[in-house]
């Protein structure tokens, strides 16, 4: 394969785990030079080791909480001193809530939620943006979900956000197309994380999973991160405020 990423900067969020590791792993394998990411400092150290395992040296990693502004903005400035500006932002970073219906979420739960999927893009493109708009450009995946394409019975927080990152991709994308910047938002179906193990751990929730994906499987992170590469690629140059389903067949139904 040509290396597509070959000196691009490369910034992941989320990326100590899952679908942000797979990412950060594949765009070091062609040619990217990364800022990896993530709250959880050890799970990122981690992935900063595989990718230089897999021969790639220029790794910079940082902790930083993608609800919090200042750390938003820490993560690019260390872009730009260390890599002198960012062409790919993929901004992963997420969670999900123990499923319930709606008068059962609690209003702190719901907050955390939407400071961390919501929010936390609507921060990570506020600060990427103005360093892409001075290089000339970039392109910026973020990550929704099907629940930001549908809704989903006892996920209603969930989906209330990942639905946020979908409109926020087709807002932003038209405001920066004239810049240069292409933003598009992913929309996986399941996928084998942590996130969907810890999902999992009531076999009833796995079942009507499996039973609700035609393909009848979940997808492994890798599957998720070579479209991230294509939407962050040339590749996909007309490609612009889309949101590119990745699932197994579960929305065409
Ligand atoms: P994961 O749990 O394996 O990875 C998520 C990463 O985000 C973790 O490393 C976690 O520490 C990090 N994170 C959590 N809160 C953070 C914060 N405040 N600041 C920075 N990092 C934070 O989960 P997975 O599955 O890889 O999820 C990645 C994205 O994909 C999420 O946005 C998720 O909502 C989305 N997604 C996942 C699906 C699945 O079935 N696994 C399906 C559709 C979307």
């Amino acid at each position: 394969m040509t290396a597509r990423f070959q000196n691009k900067r490369v910034l992941v969020t989320g990326a100590g785990s899952g679908i942000g590791r797979a990412a950060a792993l594949a765009f070091a394998a062609e040619g990217a030079r990364l800022i990896i990411s993530d709250v959880n400092e050890a799970n990122v150290e981690a992935t900063a080791g595989m990718v230089r395992k897999q021969g790639a040296t220029a790794v910079e990693l940082i902790r930083a909480d993608v609800s919090r502004s200042a750390d938003c903005a820490a993560m690019v400035e260390r872009a730009v001193s260390r890599y002198g500006g960012l062409d790919v932002a993929f901004n992963n970073a997420g969670i999900n809530l123990k499923a319930g219906p709606i008068a059962e979420v609690t209003e702190s739960d719901w907050s955390r939620i939407v400071a961390i999927n919501f929010t936390g893009v609507f921060l990570c493109m506020k600060h990427e943006i103005p360093v892409m708009k001075r290089g000339g450009g970039g392109a910026i995946i973020n990550t929704a979900s099907v629940g930001g394409l549908i809704g989903t019975a006892g996920v209603t927080a969930y989906c209330a956000t990942k639905h946020g990152v979908v409109g926020l991709t087709k807002s932003a994308a038209l405001d920066h197309i004239k810049d240069g910047i292409r933003i598009n938002a992913l929309c996986p179906g399941g996928t084998r994380t942590a996130m969907l193990e810890e999902w999992f751990k009531d076999p009833e929730v796995e079942r009507i999973a499996m039973a609700g994906t035609p393909i009848g499987r979940m997808a492994s992170p890798d599957e998720i991160a070579r479209a991230v590469l294509f939407l962050a690629s040339d590749e996909s140059s007309f490609m612009v405020g889309h949101a590119l389903t990745v699932d197994g067949g579960l929305t065409a139904q």
